[in-house]
């Protein structure tokens, strides 16, 4: 039905005939001749009827945006002065020789150039709002990645193997999206949350090199880079350490990267152990393209007068740390304000700040409500640890270490997107050297899942928990974790004690991971992997702010689809078949 694609017809096929399907992107009328801009996923093309051919000419007044429509025509240059350089066509249109409508379209709810389309409206005709160029850009790449990623791993030797949908829950810190099942009454699948313990019994039965595009599902509090069910490129390697494996997967990214986007990311990217990056950036994500960092400054405050510093600056789970911002004695008091409304939501309690106008004046030379409570030697000991300059505005944050790392590790995001002050266009990690544990609510947590390897014995896992590393790694692409991964346990011993560790008993053991325990006990390689979170690689790639973007069919931040309306309710025989009675609660069920 065509000969090319409307968006490659370009000045090598002047004087040519060619035929073009797609849909009408407008409709122009200009003193009896008519213009259509025709588009499709490549691109537009301007296409001239005139009135000569006087039927071609009324079918062509009939056109409205969205029809879908063959035209047959001739290139020719565009008259001077109508050259459009945005377009790869733009030197050129199409003089229409024949046109037939494909189809009518009704007008569509909006116009495809249309800005601020609520997205719910985008997401309810999601088929409308994909024919926009940028989404089509988006998916277009999201294609070309998975497609580079796959032709490099199975060079590699990789292998694809797929694992089921209907299974077991797998921990992965979420609730579990589950499916009841007609041939066990009162009994559930899981959908997976990662495939994390079938690609373990991969390696256990020799497998070696095993990747899968997994879909992965996750009931949990969506975000912008967050959806229910979303894509990993799930890795597993046998008889690799960790080397082995950050090397070939930062080296895939390193040469899609330059494929794709034509950007050079660092020949090795930064490994930067957990501790530091909380430290220095307040985060296990750190967006290394600020320069902002934060600054310890718990000794100095420990025998000051105000309390708010005082008291944490002792206290071992917490910490006061300052954020030196470069030249920013300007932002004006409503500023601060806003800030401190911004951390506030991290818990902090206020939003401490010094205004530096002359550093060698001391006291004297600087503006702060805090300056009253603070002696002149820690004031200095301040400004030579935060290396203060004359205009920059120091901030500080004082509270459980958890509070501070969170607000100001955003404040320090915040400030540098608000002041412009990124150093780089892409900035790509490592952190590595995860603490296995964290202890929450009286309990021991497993920091990535309960299947990651310490880096100590038995004995010394045991003897101390909270002090024991773990070998996972996350990698962080501008301050987003797009992947992460670990070296596993693969004696039944560790797994054993890592399960008791977290307060899973050996009877749930058993019930839960008894199939892993045992296969633990059968030949077991050492083994490790990773996931990379493919929608959160091509929203980076793409520039999107959020991963609805580069998925086709995504759903809403409250997890249903509006296109399709699901989730929905099933026929009362549908659930009978399955044993099940809704019982709604209260508040709904009137
Ligand atoms: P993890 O839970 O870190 O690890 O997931 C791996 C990557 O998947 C992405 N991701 C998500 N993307 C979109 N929506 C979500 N709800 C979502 N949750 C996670 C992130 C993350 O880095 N089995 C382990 C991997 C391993 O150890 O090999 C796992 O699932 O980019
Ligand atoms: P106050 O004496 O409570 O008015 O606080 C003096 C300054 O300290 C104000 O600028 C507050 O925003 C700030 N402040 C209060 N609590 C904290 C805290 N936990 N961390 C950092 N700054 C704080």
């Amino acid at each position: 039905m065509r000969s090319h694609y409307c968006g490659q017809v370009d000045e090598a096929l002047l004087g040519q005939e060619v035929t073009l399907c797609g849909w009408v992107n407008r409709r122009r009328d200009h003193g009896g001749v008519i213009f259509v801009d025709l588009r499709d996923r490549e691109g537009l093309v301007q296409v001239v009827f005139d009135p000569d051919r006087a039927s071609m000419f009324a079918t062509a007044e009939r056109l409205r945006n969205e029809f879908v429509i063959q035209v047959s025509g001739r290139v020719r240059d565009r008259p001077a002065g109508t050259i459009n350089d945005n377009l790869r066509s733009g030197k050129v249109e199409v003089l229409g020789l024949e046109l037939t409508v494909l189809n009518a379209a009704e007008t569509p709810p909006f116009q495809l150039d249309e800005d601020n389309v609520g997205e719910e409206h985008r997401l309810s005709y999601r088929y409308i709002d994909l024919r926009r160029p940028e989404m089509q850009h988006n998916l277009q790449l999201r294609a070309k990645a998975t497609a580079y990623m796959r032709r490099f791993l199975e060079e590699d030797g990789f292998l694809d193997i797929e694992t089921p949908m209907l299974t077991k829950a797998t921990p992965e810190g979420a609730r579990d999206y589950i499916v009841p099942s007609r041939t066990f009454p009162g009994n559930f699948f899981a959908l997976p949350q990662s495939p994390q313990l079938f690609k373990q019994l991969l390696m256990m039965s020799g497998m070696d090199k095993y990747y899968q595009f997994a879909r992965c599902f996750r009931d949990e509090d969506l975000r912008a880079d967050r959806q229910p069910e979303f894509t990993q490129l799930d890795i597993e390697t046998s008889f690799q350490d960790e080397a082995g494996v950050m090397g070939t997967t930062e080296t895939m990214v390193r040469g899609m990267f330059k494929q794709l986007l034509n950007v050079e990311l660092p020949d090795t990217f930064q490994r930067m152990p957990y501790a530091e990056a909380m430290e220095r950036f307040g985060s296990d994500k750190p967006d290394l393209r600020i320069p902002l960092e934060l600054v310890e400054v718990s000794d100095l405050m420990q025998h000051v007068e105000f309390k708010v510093f005082a008291a944490p600056a002792k206290d071992e789970a917490s910490r006061v740390a300052a954020l030196r911002l470069p030249q920013g004695s300007d932002l004006s008091r409503k500023e601060i304000d806003d800030y401190t409304q911004y951390v506030s939501r991290y818990g902090a309690k206020g939003l401490a700040y010094i205004k530096i106008t002359d550093v060698a004046a001391g006291r004297d030379g600087m503006q702060s409500p805090i300056l009253k409570f603070l002696p002149d030697e820690t004031i200095a000991g301040i400004m030579q640890r935060v290396g203060a300059e004359n205009g920059d505005i120091v901030f500080f944050g004082a509270d459980k270490t958890g509070v501070v790392n969170d607000a100001l590790g955003a404040l320090r995001v915040k400030l540098g997107l608000d002041r412009q002050l990124l150093t780089s266009e892409w900035a790509a990690l490592w952190v590595v050297d995860f603490p296995m544990f964290e202890w929450d609510n009286k309990r021991w947590n497993a920091l990535h899942h309960p299947f990651t390897a310490p880096s100590c014995s038995v004995e010394a896992l045991k003897a101390d928990p909270g002090k024991a590393l773990s070998r996972a790694y996350d990698m962080v692409i501008n301050g987003t974790e797009v992947g992460g991964g670990s070296m596993r346990i693969h004696e039944a011993d560790m797994q054993s004690t890592v399960f008791e560790l977290l307060g899973i008993s050996a009877e749930e053991a058993e019930a839960k991971f008894g199939f892993l325990l045992n296969a633990l006990k059968y030949g077991c390689p050492p083994h490790g992997g990773l996931a990379f979170g493919l929608d959160r690689l091509v929203m980076l790639m793409t520039g999107s702010q959020s991963i609805r973007d580069v998925m086709a069919f995504p759903k809403t931040q409250t997890a249903s689809c509006l296109l399709t309306s699901a989730p929905a309710d099933v026929p009362a025989k549908q659930l009978r078949e399955l044993s099940i009675r809704v019982k709604l609660p209260e508040s709904t069920s009137d």
